[in-house]
């Protein structure tokens, strides 16, 4: 039986008695519009746990652009069924003014590789997310949290901030799923032309064989792609890209490793 919660306080109230003594719990928040990279972590969060929950939010405050967030897809349906086929324990469906209790007062904000990169070019944006897996990491009190490392520098930044607060959420990466041809799954790839699905997979290409970022940006430009950034950091090859008003991103590792 999977069981919904709307309000922050509903689950507190009810964890205890719904987790019993002893039982492991595991997270995986998400914004929703979910395919197999997400089920992926809550197939983890399963085989590593006594009870899963799995968060559904749009947050906000991580948009640095309104016209994405109301572009922002959104299948709760879709998403409720597939939770429930996948045998999700709780479903957390909290509303905006219950998670932003604080009017927005209060922020976490990482002042080091959150300013690269995506933060570079998406100003404020690690703030957001930040703050609301702080949140969410503290309603839903969770022995373990699920997050794939598709989103790199946010998996980055959310274990430096349970490190850096002391969270008692063990944070656990995920390995990156993709379609057949290599394109990471994303819920943003629903958005893309025909021809620019196509085209997609390349960027993954272009990062994964290029001897350095350099050449995987100019491969990248010279295939027809608006290139954001690629960097090479940390043993890994990040980039962003933009096929028509669709913005991916993806990152591999450097060391021969998926
Ligand atoms: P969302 O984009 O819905 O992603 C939820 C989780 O699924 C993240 O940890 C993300 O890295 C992971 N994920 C997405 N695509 C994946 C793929 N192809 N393979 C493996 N994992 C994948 O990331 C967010 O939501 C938000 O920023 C959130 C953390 C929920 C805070 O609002």
């Amino acid at each position: 039986m999977m069981t919904t919660f709307e309000s922050p306080s509903g689950w507190r109230d009810q964890r205890r008695s719904q987790v019993r003594a002893g039982w492991t719990l595991g997270f995986v928040p998400t914004m929703g519009a979910l395919h197999e990279g997400h089920v992926s972590l809550v197939r983890r969060s399963r085989a590593e746990n006594d009870l899963t929950m799995v968060s559904i939010f749009v947050n906000p405050t991580q948009f640095d652009d309104p016209a994405d967030l109301a572009k922002y897809p959104r299948t709760l349906d879709d998403d409720l069924a597939l939770l429930r086929a996948e045998g999700t324990d709780f479903v957390f469906l909290p509303r905006e003014p219950d998670l932003y209790t604080d009017g927005h007062r209060y922020r976490v904000t990482e002042t080091g590789l959150s300013t690269a990169m995506e933060g570079g070019r998406r100003p404020g944006h690690f703030d957001g997310v930040l703050t609301v897996v702080l949140k969410l990491l503290q309603i839903v009190s969770a022995d373990r949290a699920y997050f794939g490392e598709k989103d790199w520098q946010q998996l980055t930044l959310v274990r430096g901030m349970a490190d850096a607060f002391f969270l008692q959420t063990t944070i656990v990466a995920c390995p990156t799923v993709r379609d057949p041809d290599g394109l990471a799954l994303s819920s943003r790839n629903r958005r893309l032309l025909p021809a620019d699905r196509q085209k997609a997979p390349d960027f993954y290409r272009a990062l994964s064989a290029a001897p350095t970022a350099d050449a995987a940006r100019r491969n990248l430009l010279e295939s027809g792609f608006a290139v954001d950034y690629v960097e090479d950091r940390d043993g890994r090859r990040l980039g962003a890209v933009r096929l028509g008003n669709v913005r991916l991103i993806d990152n591999v590792s450097l060391g021969g490793r998926p």
